[in-house]
């Protein structure tokens, strides 16, 4: 029996017209097969059933093959923090206080400052009547929250941001073969290291993840220092370029929807809920991938360990066979399972957070305004993953 050939695609990332908009590459992907051949050892998954599985199936690892990252990245440093950066498979000590840190009174007593973070950050803007939606608060309120999260001192958020955008950007990049930008990487991940190291042993005391990560005990062991340093890490740049593009795309979406944006304002929708088909809709992180530890069948091929499965978080949001009218944006959808935060064992740790993150601003800025509308063509980040936007020029009339 000659065996059936796999659907080959290309699946060009650095394509302008896919980074403008991937739904309709998406749809003839969805369309060609549940599982893509993408060059050698690399598989392509578009559609819903089978990403959510992959999501949940303990037989695929985070970690990718250590020659994927010798190949990709190139630098033995970046290497093994990117490919060390699942902290389930790395260590599960690492992992276990990591979650344990984030704590529900962590995430509550964050969530309670937000709304005035958001004031503050608005009441310049509503005094101009103009403002960027990036620099004035999708860039700063996340960092905000998660300097808050780790203890950073407020003086050295401006310092830190840089770093962690550089190391995003070698992250997603990287991911596909470009090798841009892997020295400045290199150096992003020395400073944050420094820092954050002489942070976790002269940093204020007080209740944040830092201390926590320090104190908590699992089994009756306790994290090394390096290990809480790359913890930090990790939540850090795995937690505010990934807010921003929710704050960022979720506003495009609803200026691009005006009927939407006035069941908001009139209360026919709740904005919990919208916060939800924001996410589903242009999800911030569009791809994910993992390796198989051992043979798995995803439908009719059976994927060996070693290869690379890239399950496409932002297609599988978009599927019809789960979602009514997937390209609808639609502010009340009920139900919505989608898989913008991940499923299963790897599901976002900053879930919630980012959650009260996106109520807190939709609530106030639109609380806030009697109209927001689009002051200029806001600019689309040129990358495929960590979807989000570098400008939205906005002119605002305070309620
Ligand atoms: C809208 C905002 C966010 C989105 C869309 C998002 C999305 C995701 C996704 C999809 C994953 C799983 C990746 C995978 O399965 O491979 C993940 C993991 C994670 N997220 Fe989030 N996230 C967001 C905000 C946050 C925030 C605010 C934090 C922290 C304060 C955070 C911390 C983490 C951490 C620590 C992990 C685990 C990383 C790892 O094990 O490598 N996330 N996130």
């Amino acid at each position: 029996m000659t065996a059936v050939r796999a659907p080959r695609v290309s699946f060009d990332v650095s394509d302008p017209r896919l980074l403008a908009d991937p739904f309709p590459t998406y749809e003839q992907l969805r369309r060609t097969g549940a599982v893509l051949s993408n060059g050698p050892g690399q598989w392509v998954v578009p559609g819903y059933r089978e990403v959510a599985a992959l999501l949940k199936d303990q037989r695929l690892t985070k970690t990718l093959p250590e020659q994927y990252y010798r190949f990709t990245v190139g630098d033995p440093e970046l290497s093994g923090f990117l490919s060390g950066q699942n902290l389930g498979q790395r260590n599960r000590l690492a992992s276990r206080v990591l979650v344990s840190s984030f704590s529900p009174g962590l995430v509550r007593r964050l969530g309670e400052r937000m709304t005035s973070l958001v004031d503050d950050l608005l009441e310049p803007v509503l005094a101009t009547g103009r403002m960027d939606l990036v620099a004035d608060l999708a860039l700063p309120f996340p960092l905000m929250v998660i300097c808050d999260l780790l203890g950073v001192p407020a003086a050295d958020r401006s310092l830190l941001w840089p770093h962690a955008a550089q190391l995003v950007r070698a992250f997603s990049d990287v991911a596909f073969g470009n090798d841009r930008d892997i020295d400045e990487a290199v150096r992003s991940l020395r400073w944050l290291r420094e820092y954050l190291g002489d942070l976790v042993e002269n940093g204020p005391a007080g209740d944040n993840l830092l201390t926590r990560m320090a104190t908590t005990e699992s089994d009756g062991q306790r994290l090394r220092r390096e290990e809480i340093v790359d913890n930090a890490i990790t939540v850090f740049y795995a937690g505010f370029e990934t807010s921003m593009g929710m704050i960022t795309n979720g506003m495009v979406a609803l200026l691009e929807h005006p009927d939407q944006l006035a069941r908001l304002r009139t209360g026919t929708a709740g904005t919990a809920t919208a916060i939800e088909e924001m996410l589903r809709y242009e999800a911030p992180i569009q791809v994910t991938m993992r390796s198989p530890l051992e043979p798995v069948e995803v439908a009719d091929r059976v994927i060996r360990p070693g290869r690379v499965l890239y399950l496409l978080v932002g297609s599988a949001n978009r599927d019809p066979e789960q979602f009514d009218e997937p390209d609808r944006f639609d502010v009340g959808r009920r139900p919505n399972q989608h898989l913008s935060f991940g499923a299963g064992v790897y599901h976002c740790l900053g879930a919630a957070l980012a959650r009260a993150e996106g109520v807190a601003v939709f609530d106030r800025l639109l609380g806030r305004t009697r109209a927001i509308e689009l002051d200029g063509e806001p600019v689309r980040r040129p990358r495929f993953n960590f979807r989000t936007y570098d400008q939205v020029p906005l002119a605002v009339r305070p309620a």
